[in-house]
Order: structure tokens, then sequence, then C-alpha cells
């Protein structure tokens, strides 16, 4: 544990660096920051050689980057992930196996994203901060905010919304939970790390506009309103320029327009290139050994060591982009626990699953419901749990967001824990993984080895296990009601690394259609037991065609961490009222996106945006395109009503109020969505964009008057010609609902 305190003092042309381990602790207790004078930083830095401050600027391990010994500063730990600190690594690439490192494993970020609540944002935020506090960690990479552009995305169960708002409204909570807790948020990747599929090199090709109204505004919230300490780059290029040292992103955007003062930490094995990181914003630069050799990395070769320091000499780079980094660097440390101390932290406490607990309470979606549910104990007999997901644990899957969980309750051990002794459960896998090895071609990594036409056939070649289906169906028809727990796996076991499909960094899904023959285990359950439930799993939606019309019950519960089962099982039982609201939209096949319809995915060495704007619901909507099921929504086991709008402009703000009341016979609680439609635009926009939200629990009977306030960015956007957000002139509506698509009273406004 570093838990020190540097004091900088400049005394007449003198730096003294005091360094003590305790003597000031109760005079920063609570404080987030030494408030240390740049001028401090500036002393340190003269104080350094060349090679010191490279040091600072690139890895000294899997997970560390260097300190300089010779002044007492430390490395800087950093540490995955999303919902949970990672595994420990030592020094290596490999999970150490005697580690004390389990660890809280929350539910992943779509799940948090649709509990639309922004407190649990932040809570969560608090769980990862005292937790990596607890670990010695520094800094934790996350949250992750890409937006959803296609469901395929094997990491969308890592990121939030289809939504930029909806984004940057969850993202700023978690970040600022988080770095409350002395540890530095890193969220990424920075930007339009869209897809799996050749991650390394694809190159985006997205128009300014979309940039700035589409996959910008979530980094720039969490810079903006969450304060973020450092930000990671992406793999990806775009338009030509690889995003982690791209002109343009980083010193134009990231720290020219929104003064970003912190650090741009490279993805791991994300810098190509020496004069562009050293010129183009990249602070630290790790992970490099990934692409080359990663069980010997020689650190003195990534591309900001030795490469950088010929350059300097050469003259060919000034060192004053060199300082620049370590200023940044050293700005973080003093920041965080790398050299302030901020509590020793907690990890494994009853509160922490708790907030695992609640996020999944809010954050899994009920879907449809033919009024099967809430499944009433006292009348049932027998419950036929189905399905491989009920029994299986997610903790440790999906990549470099894998978590040693403490615990993890699956569906069957909730719904066993909560009916007790009441109701006879009888479980049965129904349908297993399937794997063959020797179906696949390519050498593991990323995606590009292995063509996707192979990779269909794979698909293709995969059956369902007819004895498992068998068995399924015969508990099915003597239960009173089924649960079936099928969806996605989120993992990569059994095959090399980056060769399962499913659910997990590397790669992505190649379409929606449910696998290992579960489709077809629904239609026979349903046509043997009316009173079937299913629940789904998985970071995106999955093809539902086939089996929803037969289906009275439909729960998405993505992945909802430790707690998960608990929680799963509360909301089919009703002991707790559902309130979780899609952040993106469900339409049935991958096709019917406009990553896929209009734009490409995933593209063969470039890969077009030429969707635009329109991603998501803004796609959708302005289109009116089928969907199963629209952004936003999601049931509750009551009934609310909006009623009695008034939308009022004060200078250059707007105050939507709205009341809702719980019209059904018990408490519940309802997302109030504040769209925004411009009626005469210049240029093309979409019907709706989601600019305001907020969540409201009622007693049954209840009444509240929600006010939402929106600033004149709400109105804006981006001009092509222009380069720049405006605000025209003219006629909006502002559009009150529950979903994008339930839009309950509308109200004008002139700017
Ligand atoms: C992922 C990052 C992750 C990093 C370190 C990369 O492959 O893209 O999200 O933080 O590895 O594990």
């Amino acid at each position: 544990m570093k838990y020190k305190l540097f004091i900088l003092t400049v005394l007449a042309g003198t730096v003294l660096l005091i360094s003590c381990n305790s003597g000031l602790e109760t005079e920063n207790e609570g404080t987030s920051n030494m408030n240390v004078s740049e001028a401090a930083i500036d002393s340190l830095i003269n104080l350094m050689t060349l090679d010191e401050k490279l040091g600072l600027i690139h890895a000294s391990s899997s997970f560390t980057s260097g300190g300089v010994p010779r002044l007492d500063i430390p490395e800087l730990v950093f540490s995955d992930g999303p919902h949970g600190v990672r595994h420990e690594h030592g020094r290596g690439w490999y999970a150490l196996e005697d580690a004390d490192d389990e660890a809280t494993y929350l539910p992943v970020g779509i799940n948090l994203a649709s509990t639309w609540n922004r407190d649990l944002g932040y809570k969560f935020g608090e769980v990862l901060g005292n937790e990596a506090k607890e670990r010695g960690k520094d800094v934790l990479l996350g949250p992750g905010i890409n937006i959803i552009r296609s469901p395929l995305n094997g990491r969308n169960f890592e990121y939030l919304s289809e939504d930029p708002f909806l984004t940057g409204e969850m993202g700023v909570g978690y970040v600022k939970g988080l770095q409350d807790q002395g540890i530095a948020a890193c969220p990424k990747h920075y930007a339009a790390n869209n897809q799996e599929t050749d991650r390394h090199n694809i190159d985006a090709l997205i128009s300014r506009r979309a940039m700035h109204e589409i996959y910008f505004p979530g980094f720039k919230a969490v810079v903006q309103d969450g304060g973020a300490w450092s930000i990671m780059g992406a793999y990806n290029k775009i338009n030509g320029q690889y995003t982690t040292h791209h002109e343009y992103l980083n010193n134009e955007i990231l720290k020219g327009d929104w003064e970003f003062d912190g650090v741009v930490v490279s993805d791991w094995a994300s810098v190509k290139d020496t004069r562009e990181a050293l010129l183009y914003g990249t602070d630290i630069e790790m992970g490099t050994e990934l692409l080359r050799d990663f069980d010997n990395p020689v650190y003195e070769e990534f591309y900001l060591a030795r490469p950088a320091k010929e350059m300097i000499e050469s003259g060919e780079v000034d060192e004053s982009y060199v300082d620049d980094k370590v200023r940044r660097v050293l700005r973080l440390m003093h920041r965080t626990t790398a050299m302030n101390d901020h509590g020793p932290g907690k990890r494994n406490v009853e509160e922490h699953q708790q907030i695992a607990l609640d996020v999944a309470r809010e954050g899994i979606v009920l879907l449809k419901n033919d009024g099967l549910l809430p499944l009433d104990k006292n009348e049932i007999q027998t419950i036929a749990v189905i399905g491989h997901n009920a029994t299986r644990h997610f903790a440790e899957r999906g990549g470099s967001s894998q978590v040693r969980a403490l615990y993890e309750i699956t569906p069957l051990e909730g719904i066993r824990n909560l009916v007790g002794d009441d109701v006879e459960i009888v479980y049965a896998e129904g349908y297993e993984p399937y794997y063959d090895e020797s179906l696949f071609r390519g050498e593991g990594g990323d995606a590009a080895s292995q063509s996707r036409e192979n990779r269909q056939e794979v698909e293709l070649a995969r059956s369902a296990n007819q004895e498992l289906m068998q068995e399924a169906i015969s508990v099915a028809e003597q239960a009173d009601a089924v649960i079936f727990v099928g969806g996605w796996i989120h993992g990569h076991e059994g095959m090399p690394w980056g060769q399962g499909t499913y659910d997990a960094e590397a790669r992505d899904k190649l379409n929606l259609k449910l696998i290992f023959g579960q489709e077809e285990l629904i239609r026979k359950i349903n046509s043997v037991n009316d009173q079937t439930a299913v629940v789904i799993m998985g970071g995106s939606n999955v093809e539902m065609d086939n089996w929803l019309p037969d289906t009275p019950a439909y729960v998405h519960a993505w992945y909802p961490g430790m707690e998960g089962g608990t929680a799963l099982a509360e909301i089919l039982f009703g002991e707790v009222n559902p309130s979780g609201k899609l952040p993106m939209t469900f339409a049935n096949s991958h096709e019917d996106y406009p990553s896929h319809s209009i734009g490409e995915f995933p593209g063969d060495g470039t890969v077009d945006y030429a969707e635009d704007i329109y991603v998501g619901y803004r796609y959708f909507d302005t289109h009116n395109r089928q969907v199963h099921f629209p952004f936003g929504f999601g049931l509750s086991y009551t009934t609310f009503e909006f009623s009695d709008l008034k939308v009022d402009r004060e200078d250059d703000k707007v105050i939507v109020q709205s009341t809702v009341t719980n019209t059904g016979d018990r408490e519940g609680a309802e997302v109030v969505q504040v769209y925004v439609h411009h009626e005469n635009p210049s240029v093309d926009r979409p019907i709706r964009e989601l600019k305001g939200f907020d969540k409201v629990e009622l007693a049954a009977g209840s009444s509240a008057t929600v006010t939402i306030e929106l600033d004149e960015s709400a109105f804006k956007f981006y001009h092509p010609d222009q380069d720049e957000w405006v605000l025209e002139p003219g006629s909006y509506e502002v559009q009150v609902g529950n979903s994008s698509r339930d839009i309950k009273l509308t109200e004008k406004i002139n700017w």
C-alpha cells in the first residue's frame, strides 16, 4: 500500500520534495486533491533527466507505468475494469492463482444504464473506487462509454447506450463516485471503438457532425461534468489516423476545446507510431508488448521509450512535448492515491453487495407480460427452470472486464432462495454450449484473422443437443410454470483466446440468432406449457420474431452481477417491481439496424458510418421502422399517467414540468423522458433526441411533479458546413413520454 504524501515547496528557486507516510493524513481527509501547484510540478520536472521523464510515460509492467525512484515518484497502478476490479496479474499477463483478489462483481455497464438512475451510477463508481483503493490501484479502466452502433458488437455489454445523452449522464455519476475515492476514472475508448472485428486497424469513416452529435458527447460529459482525470484512447482509426494519437481528437477537441488537463492513456497496444504519439496527445503508452511478445516485454523498446529519446535527441521533436505529458502524469498522481492519501478503501463489504443488488433490481428490464408475471409462489406447486444460463457463472467472462467474484448468485439459486420449500423446482439444462475448434480458422487474436463467411458456416454447423431438449420439454410439460433462462454465453472458454464469439471482447457476434438450438427449444416449451417466462442474458438483443408472439412474458436480464439471480427472482415473483428501461432499441435482426442497412459493419479495412447521426432510435423513429421494443421502453407491475405538461423558457433555459401519477395498486418507479424535436431545421434532424430524464418512485395512487431543466445546448445541432454547434431560431416541440415511441405529452417553444 502506498499512501505517501508528497509536498512540493518552491523556496527561492530551490525545490524541496518531502515525502511522508502519515503526517498530513488527517489534514487531507476527505479531500480529493492536494492541490499541488503547477509551478511545483514544473520545478519537479526540471529536476528530471530525459530518461526519467520517458520512464513516466510508458509501461513498466502489464498494468503499471514507470516511476522515478530517485525522486521518490511511484509507479502508477492501473486495473480493469468497468464492473469490478479485475484479478491480479503481478507484473505479467497471467492471472495469479493465489492472489487475494476476490471482488464485488457489479452488473455490467448496459445493465447500469438500464436503471436510468444517476444515483446508482455514482454508487457504482464509489464501490469500484473503494475496492480499487483497497487493492492499491490508482487508475480504474472504466467506464466503457462507446456508443452502441450495432447490436453485434461483442463489447456492448460493457457500454451504456445507443444514445449519447444517456451515456453521458450515467457515465458522469460513475466517474464522480470513483474519483471521490481518489481513484482516477479512465473512460474508454475515445472514440468510435464500435466493433471488435479488426479493432487494431479498422478505419472508421465518420462525418464531423456524427462525431460531435453521437460519438463525442459521452466523452465530453465525463470530462467537463464528471471531471475525469484520465481517458483511454481507442485501437481504431478515425478518418485515417489512429485515435490514440489523433491530432483532431486529442489536441483540438479533448485538450483544446474541452480543456482536458488529465492524461490520455493508450489502450493496451494502441500506440503505433512514436512521432504521432509524441505530437498528438498520447500521454502514457501501455501494453505494446501485446502485439509483440507478451511473455518477454521489452519496455525500453516501447514507442515512447528509446525511439522517442532518439527523436528528441536528434531535435526532430521538441522535449516540451514530453514535459507536457509528464506534467499531466504528475498532476494525476497528485489527484489520486498514487501521491495522496484518500483513506484505506474497503472491499467485499455487504454495502457493496447491496449496491450490486440495487443496480440489478433496477437494470433488469421487463419487456413483455401478458399477465403471467409476477408469479405467485403460493399458487404454484412446481416450476421448471430450464436453460444453461440459469446455472452459468459470468463474472470471469467477457475479456478484460472479467472479475474474480466473491460469489455469484445464479438465476436458479436466486429462484431457489426465494421460493424456499414453498415450490418444487425442477431444473433442466435444455441446451449446451457447443464448440468445435477444428471448424475455426485463424490464429486467435482479433477477428481479422478469420473470415466472417467461414465463421457463418461454423454457426450453421452447430446443432441442438436433442437429448437435453427432450428432457427439458418433458420437465416443462409437468410444471405449473416455466422459467427459461438463455441467451449468449459471454465467453471464450473452450477455445483459444478470442475464438468464441458470444458477447466477449475481441469478437463481434455474427447475427442475433439464438445459439445452440435455443429458439427451437423455446418454441417447443411454449407449445407444451403456456405459462412460460423467457429470460435472456446478453449484452444486446436476440432475434425474437419466431418465439416472442407465443411467449407470455419476457425479461431481459443483461449480465446482472453477483446478486443478479436474487434480483431476477425478486422481479419474477413480484417482490421487486421492475423499473428498468432499454438503453438501446431492440429490433429483430441486426440487418434492421442503420449501421448495417445504411452504413457498413464491420467493413473491410475501412468502415463507412454512412448512417451518420441516425444511430438507434434516431433512425428507427425518424423513418418509422418496426421494432420489437423501442429505446426507453420497460414495463412495470403498476401503471403510470403523465399530465400537466408545462414548458417555459427562462432566458437561455427551458423548464419542463410534468406530473406523473401511479395509477396502479402497487409502488413503482417511472422514468420521465424528455425528447426535443426541431420543427423546421435547415438540415435534416432526427424526429426526436433525448435531452433530459428523471426517475421517480411513487407509492400506489400518489403523484409527483417532475421538473427537468434544459439549457440551450439541448436544442442545438452540429452544423456540417459551419463545423460548429448552432442554435437555429424556430419552433421546437418538447416531447415527454416513457419511451421514444410512447410520447404522452407535447408542448412547443420558440428560440
Ligand atoms: C481493452 C481495454 C482494457 C485493456 C487492458 C484492452 O484490450 O480494449 O478496454 O482496459 O485491454 O486490459
